[in-house]
Order: structure tokens, then sequence, then C-alpha cells
């Protein structure tokens, strides 16, 4: 059975009394759930608290961005050692608000991707087209792009236990969900395209869609195999609505022997 990865990126959303109560209702409802990967993605202020009230239970942690320097005179900034330190076991890099906000570049974003790997994070890569690229037929290109720099400075192996989520721009936060068929073409070409170029063909990368998941779309996504998880924006800000998506997930890919 496939063990799906659903990951909730809250984004610049919460504060203390929206974790305590977020995470003692996932925790009465999914606390110990063995066929699914529960991630949650906190601002980076609040990681420690999250990392508390999660002991013991089967939610893992992940960070929502690091720094490429390991200590120093970076102000504002937190390392990647920082985050193992603090329990984070995922960090989100690439993430097209970051590329867009604050100018990060694929080469920033490939030096991020080493540095957590070297500190054995996994990097939870984000990657996907413009609405622009999307209408133009050129989704495949920019993901390629956007991989194209960490297989050339680090090599197809790199990328073996990694997490690349696939996120359309044009589907983040505005409802439009892109078609699982799509999808599923997109993972697979991602796919095929780090193990073309991995000389030993034994790496394994986890590949998630993001983009507008919700508990309506989750089982037409999850039916793809090439599908291997959701990484969730909005509606992971409501607890019922992402233990829906986790239950849905775990239904789906359960049914299914790819
Ligand atoms: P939404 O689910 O709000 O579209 O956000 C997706 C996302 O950016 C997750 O990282």
């Amino acid at each position: 059975m496939i063990h799906p990865l659903v990951i909730g990126n809250w984004k610049l959303n919460g504060n203390l009394h929206f974790i305590s109560t977020m995470v003692s209702i996932l925790r009465q409802s999914i606390g110990s759930i063995q066929n699914c990967k529960v991630v949650i993605a906190p601002p980076m202020i609040y990681l420690g608290q999250v990392k508390q009230a999660i002991y013991n239970s089967a939610i893992e942690l992940c960070a929502q961005n690091v720094d490429l320097h390991i200590s120093g005179a970076f102000t504002g900034e937190v390392s990647s050692n920082m985050l193992k330190d603090i329990g984070a076991k995922y960090v989100i890099i690439g993430h097209s608000e970051r590329r867009l906000w604050h100018a990060e570049t694929d080469y920033v974003i490939a030096r991020k991707f080493y540095i957590l790997k070297k500190e054995g994070l996994i990097p939870v890569l984000c990657i996907g087209e413009t609405e622009l690229e999307h209408q133009e037929g050129r989704t495949k290109e920019a993901c390629a792009r956007q991989i194209d720099v960490i297989l050339s400075l680090q090599g197809a192996e790199a990328f073996n236990g990694v997490v690349i989520a696939y996120e359309p721009i044009w589907a983040i936060g505005t409802g439009k969900s892109a078609h699982p068929d799509k999808v599923q073409e997109v993972h697979e070409f991602i796919r095929t395209y780090i193990a073309q170029k991995d000389a030993k063909k034994d790496s394994f990368v986890t590949i998630q869609y993001g983009g507008s998941v919700t508990s309506k779309n989750i089982m037409g996504l999850c039916a793809q195999p090439d599908i291997d998880g959701v990484l969730v924006g909005s509606a992971c800000l409501n607890p019922e609505s992402f233990i829906d998506i986790i239950r849905l997930a775990v239904k789906q890919k359960s049914s299914k022997m790819f």
C-alpha cells in the first residue's frame, strides 16, 4: 500500500491559540495515523511551539524556509542546523511566493537544497509554471528548467529521498486546481526526467501536487499513480477540511495497486 504524504503549509497564518486548537483537533483524529505521512509547516517563529504540541504523535514538522548559510552575520535568518535542532524533518524551498516576493533564484534554491541534504533534512522543492507558460504549453519546459540547476550542480542522485511539490503558480490560492490527468502527465515527466539522468536508476522521489487542493478534488488527484501526496495551503487552515483531505487521500491510495 502507498502511504500518501500530506503537508499543510500554513504560510503567514496562525498564532498560539490557533496552534493549540488546531493541533489538539488533529491529534484526536489523526494523531496516531499509520497509513499517511502527515506534516505541518507553521511559520518559523512557531516551530518550537508546534513541535511541543505534536510530541508523541505521528504528525511531523516542516519549516517554510531556510537560509543559505550555516552561521554568521546574517541578521534575521535561520539555518538548517537550527531547524534540525528544533526537530524539523522537512523544509519547503523554492515556493513561488518566495521566488516572487523574495526574489529567490533557481541558483539560491539549489544552494538551499544542497545545505538541507547535507544536514539530513528533507527538501520539499516547489516547482511549477506561470499562467503564461501554462497557456503557451511550456509547463514541462518550466519544470525542467527549475530542476536543471540542481541536476547540473549536484547530480540526479541528490534527488533520492527528496520531495518535489509540483505547484502550478496559476493554481495557487485561486480555487482553480489543475486537472488530475494533466498533473499526472507532469509528475510522470518529472520522475522520468530525473531517472534518465540517474546512473544508478535507484533514486526515489516523492512527487506531491499543490494548488487549490480541497476535500472535493483530493480523490481525483490521488487516483493518479504518480501523485504521491499533496501540499495544501488554504484548506489546511481549517482542521476539519485538512482531516478530510488526509482521510480521503488514504482511502484513495489504499484502494489502488499501482
Ligand atoms: P492553496 O492550497 O491555498 O492553493 O496553496 C497551495 C500552496 O501554495 C501550498 O504550498
